[in-house]
């Protein structure tokens, strides 16, 4: 069998690979179709219907996120079916109707970003009167970090197949039946109570914003420049994105977040310390410029260059009065394999010494 086919989105001849979806398909031509549930690192849900397309020979629309293409399949989407942008609009309203709106009336802006409110702006919504949906959160719930507002959640399960397919923790789920349901964790339990890790996985994948970080509840994502760098947390070598805003005229760390899942190692995870240990960055106890002891017995600040002198002369007195085995170096996982590889060099080569570990051997 051919490794490649093509099929035709919207009268465009495109090619496809043998197991791909068309919404695969489509992104690859940069042929949009809205999407929801769906999630590169996810088995496919066709839970939200927001990616549905017209299928030649197929009586319904089907969702394109789980719609394997073939070959020469005839797809339309919204572009050039009117019954595909019919169903959108009704579809969208239909979100909206027990959603949180703004003064414009679109699903509200969030730390996150909300997918449903930029859908909304490409749709013609209809005017429907708002429907009460008793969705609850989870009382009392004294976790730091994560934010759950039940108003915008849109069901889509994206947190609770994240928890299960990559985390697999399984600390939540859709819970409650109808208008009732909404994401619980086993007897409605504040995470701390649960199997969670607070890898904040769950965050990262909403596409509402129902879920948000408890630290940086306002910053909006078009307020934040993005600096990516790689976490020194462990030696993995997880890329972070640190987002950095102005707070009260300042330049602050306000959020991190992985880099696009499938662009690098991490593949848009982050665990609990990666995710939300960056309160040391600014706090008033670091310090950020080298400091010597000097005759007064008091720290002065000093230059790079001088403080490397000055602990070069110290190692190097000490190896000649006392030999190369009165010394040791001691590096540590959160430096890059190259920092640590140059501390061995500079133990074995320099000071001719084994004496060198790593914080983390112990
Ligand atoms: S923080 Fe991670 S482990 Fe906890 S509920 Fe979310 S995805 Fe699951
Ligand atoms: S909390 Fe977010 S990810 Fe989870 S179901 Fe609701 S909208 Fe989807
Ligand atoms: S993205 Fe396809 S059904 Fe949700």
């Amino acid at each position: 069998m051919s490794e490649t086919f093509t099929i035709k989105i919207d009268g465009r001849e495109c090619v496809a690979l043998q197991g791909e979806t068309v919404l695969q398909v489509a992104r690859r031509e940069g042929i949009q179709i809205p999407t929801l549930c769906d999630d590169k690192r996810l088995d496919p849900a066709g839970a939200c219907r927001a990616c549905l397309v017209e299928i030649d020979g197929q009586r319904r629309l089907q969702p394109s996120c789980a719609w394997k293409a073939a070959d020469g399949q005839n797809v339309k989407t919204h572009q050039s079916s009117p019954r595909v942008q019919r169903h959108q609009d009704v579809l969208v309203s239909l979100y909206m109707s027990d959603h949180k709106l703004d003064e414009q009336g679109l699903p509200v802006e969030t730390p996150n970003g909300n997918d449903l409110r930029a859908w909304a702006k490409d749709c013609s919504t209809l005017k429907l009167d708002p429907v009460n949906a008793p969705r609850v959160a989870r009382p009392g719930d004294k976790n730091p970090y994560i934010h759950f507002d039940p108003e915008l959640c849109v069901l889509c399960a994206r947190c609770t197949r994240y928890c299960d397919e990559v985390e697999a923790v399984n600390a939540i789920t859709l819970t409650n039946r109808g208008s009732e349901t909404t994401i619980g964790t086993a007897g409605m339990r504040g995470l701390l109570d649960t199997s969670c890790e607070l890898c904040g996985g769950c965050v990262d994948t909403c596409p509402t914003g129902a879920l948000i970080e408890k630290k940086s509840p306002k910053t909006l994502p078009e307020q934040v420049t993005k600096v990516r760098t790689t976490c020194n947390y462990c030696g993995v070598g997880c890329q972070m994105d640190l987002n950095v805003a102005k707070v009260d005229g300042q330049e602050r760390v306000v959020r991190v977040t992985s880099p696009e899942p499938g662009t690098t190692v991490n593949d848009g995870n982050l665990c609990v310390k990666g995710r939300f240990a960056y309160d040391f960055i600014h706090h008033k106890d670091r310090i950020t410029e080298p400091m010597i002891r000097k005759a007064d017995g008091k720290l002065h600040v000093v230059s790079w260059d001088e403080a490397i002198k000055f602990a070069a002369e110290g190692l190097k007195r000490a190896a000649q009065r006392h030999g190369p085995e009165s010394v040791g170096f001691i590096s540590s996982a959160r430096c890059t394999g190259e920092e640590n590889f140059l501390m061995g060099k500079l133990a074995r080569a320099v000071f001719k010494t084994g004496n060198v570990h790593s914080c983390a051997a112990t």
